[in-house]
């Protein structure tokens, strides 16, 4: 009997999981004795009765790599740790169903477990593997937040679509003479903004790791309209708060989304504008869930492609409990503990804030 290998995507979708399921794929059809299969939405695909499980070929995966989202869907609610039951009462209420889901990975006959993911899913893949699960992870994030690696795949689409953005705010800018505010994701971390205001030439550029004086923010908005150019672009990031201020959240009201929903960042933004007395036309866009669709750069095909190789070849040499992971230009594994522990915030000494900083990008400090 063939041994069989697990691939699951989990979190938020990004631009590049497919690559990397292909990835997969291809490199274990070289090995006589492995075949690979795919759970539904994450790790739920096991935990359903019936479970969702897709046999993964390379037919299956044949031209998967240039499209966007992932085949298998996937969840960023819920999972083994926090499954979610209806009690007596018809209300839902969240179990442990972690060691149900080893039993199914047995009886199923799975030797080894490779889940892409972010954050989250691989906090849940360090408790699998603590509890004797088999499992490698590979890095997936837009926000590029996730420690361990210089980067992970599906970030650099993301600031290609919000520098598109930011091109196509500036002429519509220029046109009305307006301040055009762009709200990007990234969570805690402000990754997208500052590549995306640097890449598309914005005034200001706002990030959740440095809280902005709004004073600050209106001495360039002025030092620009009355001494240059009639109009603004600022680039804000969903997690941005001013030094006097809170986050910005959505309501959220999904059941088992342990994530709080950031957004609102932007709206806030000029309200704070016009009540510091700014006159100028202001308009707000947010960008939202554009930045997570579409087809991946050909980088991240490209990054995707490597990781998922070297996943499956770190099942092949055993090395459980690590994460595929780029350093210094070099394919390497990591343990995952290492890339939760230390959440990747950008580095305020970095040479690209200083550069942004150089070409009189205000970050409102
Ligand atoms: O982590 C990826 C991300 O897109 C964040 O940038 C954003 O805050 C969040 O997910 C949005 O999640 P949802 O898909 O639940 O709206």
């Amino acid at each position: 009997m063939k041994k069989r290998c697990l691939v699951a995507t989990g979190g938020g979708d990004c631009p590049g999981l497919n690559a990397v399921i292909r990835a997969i794929v291809k490199r274990a059809s070289k090995e006589q004795d492995w075949e690979i299969i795919g759970s539904r939405d994450a790790f739920d695909g096991i935990l359903r009765d019936p479970m969702e499980i897709v046999e993964l070929d390379n037919s299956t995966v044949a031209g998967i790599h240039v499209r966007g989202g992932t085949i298998l869907g996937t969840t960023n609610k819920g999972g083994p740790f926090a499954w979610a039951v209806k009690d007596n009462d018809g209300n839902w209420k969240e179990e442990d169903h972690s060691a149900e889901m080893l039993r199914k990975l047995e009886f199923l006959n799975v030797n080894a477990v490779i889940s892409i993911g972010g954050d989250g899913s691989q906090r849940i893949s360090q408790q699998l593997f603590e509890m004797g699960c088999n499992i490698i992870g590979v890095p997936k994030t837009i926000d590029n937040d996730l420690g361990a690696t210089d980067i992970t795949f599906g970030f650099p689409t993301a600031v290609e679509i919000a520098t598109d953005a930011v091109d196509k705010l500036v002429t519509t800018a220029e046109s009305h003479n307006r301040i055009l505010i762009l709200e990007v994701m990234g969570r805690e971390a402000g990754w997208i903004a500052l590549h995306a205001a640097v890449a598309g030439g914005a005034e200001v550029c706002l990030i959740p790791e440095i809280p902005y004086n709004i004073n600050k923010v209106i001495e360039r908005i002025n030092k620009r309209i009355h001494h240059s150019r009639g109009f603004v672009n600022i680039v804000i990031s969903e997690g941005a708060r001013s030094i006097n201020g809170n986050q910005q959240y959505q309501e959220n009201d999904e059941f088992g989304n342990h994530n709080l929903r950031l957004g609102g960042a932007g709206n806030r933004l000029m309200h704070e504008l016009k009540k510091g007395g700014v006159t100028t036309d202001i308009r707000v866009t947010l960008l939202g869930h554009l930045q997570r669709g579409g087809k991946p750069i050909a980088y991240d095909r490209i990054l995707a492609t490597q990781f998922g190789v070297k996943a499956f070849e770190m099942v092949l040499d055993k090395e459980f409990g690590k994460m595929a992971a780029l350093r210094d230009g070099k394919l390497v594994a990591v343990p995952i503990s290492e890339a939760i522990e230390k959440y990747n915030y950008v580095d305020l000494n970095s040479d690209l804030v200083q550069t942004a900083r150089d070409i009189d990008i205000s970050f409102g400090d």
